[in-house]
């Protein structure tokens, strides 16, 4: 291993999407653990939408970036040097870490990769990390959808959302999903089994859910936060009708409150239910959530495809294709790879 450390550091609080001048890309030497402490090296790093909210000063689920502290990010790393009796050299984690090559960290928020079986070593951001667990809590834990049930998904052939809709098949629901371009809509119907695709920019959503819902609306899981495809679903939900809230991504960038729906009086006479969630939220269900998925990709029954960006560098520019849409799957940066794993 070389000395240095290359890292993204945040020196200022964006506005809206403009963030490129606000992390800047050095080196430092790499840091030594002390007693008690490892030093990661850090094989892939997730970038997530959420990346944007962290970089914010205000109220959310974790704290802000501060500024000078180098940008924050799910990792799959392998402890490179252990002072710590819970950790060995060659241990591969999940961790909430950093855009850089090393960490040292006393190991808190860190723990072991489930076993992946035969699935590539891309698959742990891919789908068991953080999207994965995210669609398996999110659509079973918050809505219960049951076979038969329609399900409608936005950003459905996202990293989230892909895994949301395939879920929802396996539990034999009828699947509609919700995204950006006739390529996304082709996947989600051929590829994935989704029984009808709506492509948002180019179609009524609101006359399309009524074409491809006829039975109604009965779970709705929502990533984007667009008032208008919210009032489309709210007017054709089902009794006892349940809305999982998971993301919210047109306001990531936003510099001013974007609009909300106004049909949220239907959920009163149709007795809905809407719930935001937060994957951190449901450590007990991680293992399992876990075990279905790798059960599931053998059986050829979960599709995922990742978006591998290969060098720390193009951290900065490759976050922005989440917001514009161009990301062809769950979006990772290859940081370095290990001769430990082959
Ligand atoms: N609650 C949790 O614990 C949790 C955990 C992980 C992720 N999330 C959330 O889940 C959502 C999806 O994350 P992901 O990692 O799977 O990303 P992703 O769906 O793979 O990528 C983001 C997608 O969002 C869509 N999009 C971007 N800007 C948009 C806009 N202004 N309006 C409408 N659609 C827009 C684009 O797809 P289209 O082509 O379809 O527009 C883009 O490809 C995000 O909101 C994220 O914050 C929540």
């Amino acid at each position: 291993m070389g000395n240095m450390n290359r890292q993204w550091r945040l020196t200022k609080r964006p506005v809206g999407e403009d963030f490129d001048d606000c992390l800047v890309f050095g080196e430092e030497p790499i840091g030594t653990p002390g007693d008690d402490e490892i030093l990661v090296k850090n094989l892939h790093i997730s970038l997530d939408p959420a990346n944007r909210v962290w970089m914010n000063e205000g109220d959310s689920y974790k704290a802000a970036i501060p500024l000078g502290g180098v940008m924050e990010a799910f990792c799959v790393s392998i402890v490179a040097e252990s002072k710590s009796p819970d950790f060995i050299v060659g241990d591969v984690l999940y961790g909430f870490g950093h855009w850089e090559d090393y960490t040292v960290t006393d190991g808190a928020g860190w723990e072991p990769a489930p076993d992946i079986g035969a699935a590539p070593f891309s698959a742990h951001l891919g789908v068991f990390s953080v999207v994965g667990p995210t669609a398996y809590v999110g659509l079973l834990d918050v809505c219960d959808p049951q076979p038969g049930e329609t399900v409608v998904v936005t950003t459905a052939a996202g990293a989230v959302g892909s895994l949301v809709g395939q879920i929802a098949k396996i539990k034999g629901c009828r699947v509609v999903g919700i995204t950006g371009s006739d390529e996304k809509c082709t996947w989600m119907t051929q590829e994935l089994g989704y029984d009808a695709a709506i492509n948002y920019k180019t179609e009524s959503v609101f006359k399309a859910l009524l074409k491809h819902c006829p039975d109604g609306i009965d779970c709705h899981f929502e990533q984007v936060g667009d008032a208008k495809v919210l009032d489309a679903v709210l007017t054709q939900l089902n009794q006892y009708g349940r809305i999982s809230l998971c993301g919210w991504i047109s306001g990531y960038n936003a510099t001013a409150p974007i609009a909300g729906p106004s049909g949220l009086a239907n959920l009163v006479m149709k007795r809905g239910k809407m719930q935001g969630f937060i994957v951190l939220d449901f450590p007990e269900r991680i293992a399992q959530s876990h075990t279905d998925m790798r059960q599931w990709i053998e059986d050829g029954k979960l599709k995922y495809r990742v978006d591998v960006v290969d060098d720390l560098s193009g951290a900065v520019e490759a976050l922005h294709t989440l917001y514009a849409g161009t990301n062809k799957g769950k979006l990772i940066v290859k940081v370095q790879d290990d001769p430990l794993l082959g």
